[in-house]
């Protein structure tokens, strides 16, 4: 799907045992510049996993991983330990463990949107504006990728649109790749390029789209009726104007989607258009995971 991309990440046949388990069987997937892919699967479906593999956190039994030669990733992960007791502003906290300027850290919170917290204590924070922060840190590193654990846990409805709005912007405005795990079935079928499902293994993958109508996806979420998600198939701003549906199930005059059909020989970009030179300003690897 991403043939003409080197990719930013790769994973090739990996397995993943942890407890005496094996949590991960044979999973394979890569993720280019500037894509937006959304890990889908219940619980306990190796999703955080996965993400850890593939930066490293944990080892592989089998296969292997590839991370592109100085790829700055900035992860936030499931669950961050933040000691709520303590008297941490959210500007220090951006300037743990690596110190930034006021300039940078005032910059960077405006851009997620919460400017008015930088003295704030990290313990006050709502729910809303406490992932913000984190993917205001995250976004510090200037990352080649971001790395998104669950991003909108806590976030109501508004919140969680807003979010993946702005994860959008910053895909748009810097040309980093974004992967993120999600239960939003609804929100992630308009905000990304792909999805992947998984449950120990990757049951489907594809375009939004694609995988909405997949019979694998739908027994994985126990999913009904053919067109409820199809609603949730918004207009992404794509250039290819008017690919037509060819036989899908919904009704309803969503228009031009392209759903990475290859029936006139064009695999979907997904959305790279004029990204692609962003976001290259690599100045030395001290924040990336290695
Ligand atoms: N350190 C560990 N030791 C043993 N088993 C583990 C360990 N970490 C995770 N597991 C198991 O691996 C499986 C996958 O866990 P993982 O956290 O990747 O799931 P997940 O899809 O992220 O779930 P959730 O949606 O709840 O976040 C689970 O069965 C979990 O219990
Ligand atoms: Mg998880």
């Amino acid at each position: 799907m991403t043939a003409a991309m080197p990719p930013l990440l790769a994973a090739d046949h990996i397995c993943v045992r942890l407890g005496g388990q094996e949590v991960l069987h044979d999973v394979s997937m890569r993720i280019a510049r500037a894509e937006i892919v959304t890990i889908l699967g219940p619980n306990g479906s190796g999703k955080s996993t996965l993400l850890r593999a593939l930066l490293g956190i944990v080892p592989v039994s089998h296969g292997q991983v590839t991370r592109s030669a100085g790829l700055r990733i900035g992860y936030v992960p499931q669950k961050l330990q933040i000691d709520r007791s303590l008297p941490l502003t959210a500007r220090r906290f951006l300037s743990l463990p690596i110190r930034h300027g006021r300039a940078e850290t005032d910059a960077v919170l405006a851009r997620v949107g919460v400017p008015e917290v930088t003295e704030r204590p990290m313990a006050g924070l709502s729910g809303g504006q406490l992932q913000r922060v984190l993917l205001a840190r995250a976004l510090l590193t200037q990352p080649d990728i971001l790395v998104l654990d669950e991003p909108t846990q806590g976030l109501d409805q508004p919140g969680e649109a807003a979010f993946y709005r702005l994860i959008d912007e910053v895909r748009r405005d810097t040309g980093a790749a974004v992967l993120m795990v999600s239960h939003d079935l609804h929100v992630v079928m308009s905000a990304s390029d792909r999805v992947i499902c998984l449950n120990g293994h990757i049951c489907c993958e594809g375009t939004p789209r694609v995988v909405s109508g997949a019979p694998e996806y739908r027994a994985l979420f126990g999913l009904g009726t053919q067109g409820a998600l199809a609603l949730y198939q918004h207009v992404h701003d794509h250039d290819h104007t008017h690919d037509h549906d060819h036989g899908h199930d919904h009704h309803h005059g969503t228009h031009g989607h392209d759903d990475g059909h290859t029936k006139d020989g064009h695999k979907t970009d997904m959305g790279q258009t004029g990204m692609v030179q962003t976001g290259e300003h690599k100045t030395g690897g001290h924040h990336h995971h290695a």
